[in-house]
């Protein structure tokens, strides 16, 4: 049949590279099982509120349900889009008399908004899944080595000692903010344009709240105008996706440099790594290697996202129809990523001996040493600085003499006659008492850490209960809106 679309107003047919350059169809393969059940939803609505007839709207809907099952290899993909093309093939199975009317009272603008933020919304829930089975897998970790010694480092340099648990707890946190980030998101993702036509919605007597609901959503959008225009919800998901990725993209750079022999913190497990093509003996992090690369293309899309939507005038632009692709990308990276993460997570080798051994070199114990002076020889903690400093010049682990000494020469007197003892340096020496001492609220003593890895448990199943609600809510309506089509066949 001749084209739906432009054998109106338009009298020529696309060139094949004008075809090519103004089609949606790749990208809208993303929105095909969205279209047909908005289509579904949109229909009942149009025979409740006496629009289109009972007969028309067991027509439409029949011919609907057959599209689905036959899937969108049948559509025509030489359409400009998915949605003339859907209604093109429901022309074509059941006649324009009957098909043609589907489209009342909405536009391709309400309904290309409606399929992406109803798409967006599984990326979302399935993203979330893969966050809470890496929180999970990384808090497990952690509760596994809250005696682990480590160093901990700045600027890359030997600190202070901490934990295994500390470190992968801290990373967990990181997570844990960018559940918070898709959960909120999502809330401004789950509200329905559907309605809003063009832009200034129509003057047949639509009932957008029963669409709304049918589709799972929370509610319609208020004003048409923004309904149609707007793409910030992209905007904050890409965002919240390239902060996740850099969360990610920082784990596995450490994960890279824990597998070097200089570190030998770490070992990937077999599935996980690469060798080389000329270099038998290697094993390379390659998984984690693009995990930090991937992180550029989230990020990239999140850049093509902020730049499309800048300065677009409002209602609708065909500009927008190139955010589409951006938002899939960066949500399959994304998950794909959190998936292959967790994995290398949960089958990740420690060398506990060597991060223990690690863990005091450096004189990672100085600060501990400098506020022992401070609380056993009464000086300020400036001063106690500069001795421990002047010492470390010299001395890998000093000793009360070589304390007593420099203070001796920097004060005049020495600090174990203010009080300074032998236990309270050796003490401070200790990487183990180190870790201990620090149990102040998020510090890494293996008592707080104990806390706040049952904090973190119980935050998380709430968390989870949330995200299966949410999951629930849509798969409700969507099998109520499938039983509903049945019964008008
Ligand atoms: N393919 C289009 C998109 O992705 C659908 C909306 C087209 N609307 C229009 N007025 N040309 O944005």
């Amino acid at each position: 049949m001749s084209d739906i679309l432009r054998r109106g107003r338009l009298s020529k047919s696309p060139g094949e590279e004008m075809r090519a350059y103004t089609s949606s169809m790749d990208a809208d393969k993303w929105i095909f099982e969205a279209d047909v059940y908005i289509d579904m939803a949109h229909t009942l609505m149009l025979q409740e509120q006496g629009i289109i007839s009972k007969d028309d709207c067991s027509q439409i809907l029949s011919g609907l349900l057959q599209i689905k099952e036959e899937g969108m290899e049948t559509l025509d993909f030489s359409y400009e889009d998915i949605h003339i093309s859907l209604e093109s093939r429901l022309i074509d199975l059941i006649g324009e008399d009957a098909g043609g009317r589907m489209h009342s009272g909405r536009s391709r603008n309400d309904e290309v908004a409606t399929c992406i933020r109803f798409a967006l919304r599984s990326e979302l829930l399935s993203i979330l899944e893969d966050l809470m089975k890496l929180e999970t897998a990384l808090t497990a970790l952690s509760s596994d080595h809250i005696y682990t010694l480590m160093p901990g480092f700045t600027h890359l340099q030997h600190a202070q000692p901490t934990t295994f648990a500390h470190h992968l707890a801290a990373h967990a946190d990181a997570i844990e903010r960018d559940i918070g980030r898709l959960i909120s998101a999502y809330g401004r993702v789950n509200i329905c344009p559907l309605g809003s036509a063009a832009f200034a919605s129509t003057g047949f007597p639509i009932d957008r709240y029963v669409t709304a609901a049918r589709l799972g959503f929370s509610k319609p959008m208020t004003n048409s105008m923004d309904a149609v225009s707007s793409r910030d919800f992209l905007i904050e998901c890409a965002a919240a996706f390239s902060n996740i990725m850099i969360n990610l993209s920082r784990m596995a750079e450490e994960l890279i440099l824990w597998s070097t022999p200089e570190f030998n913190f770490a070992e990937l497990d077999d599935t996980y790594a690469s060798t080389s093509s000329i270099m038998p003996q290697k094993k390379n992090p390659d998984t984690a290697e693009l995990m930090r690369g991937k992180s550029g293309t989230v990020v990239g899309s999140l850049a093509a996202l902020v730049t499309i939507c800048k300065g677009l005038p409002l209602s609708y632009n065909r500009d927008l129809q190139e955010a589409t692709p951006h938002i899939i990308k960066s949500a399959h990276v994304t998950g794909a990523s959190v998936r292959m993460l967790t994995g290398i997570m949960e089958t990740l080798t420690i060398h506990e001996d060597v991060m223990k051994t690690q863990s005091a070199a450096g004189f990672t114990t100085a600060t501990e040493l400098a506020d022992t002076l401070v609380r056993e020889a009464g000086i300020p903690f400036r001063t106690a600085h500069r001795i421990i400093g002047t010492l470390s010049k010299t001395a890998a682990v000093p000793s009360l003499k070589d304390i007593d000494a420099v203070s001796y020469d920097l004060l005049g007197f020495k600090l174990s006659d203010k009080g300074l003892t032998e236990e309270g340096v050796s003490g401070a020496l200790d990487p183990m008492s180190n870790v201990e001492r620090r149990r102040v609220v998020g510090g890494p003593s293996p008592a707080q850490m104990r806390d706040d890895l049952a904090d973190k448990k119980r935050r998380l199943s709430a968390l989870q209960k949330e995200i299966w609600d949410m999951d629930l809510a849509v798969e409700k309506a969507l099998e109520n809106l499938t039983e509903e089509v049945k019964t008008k066949i």
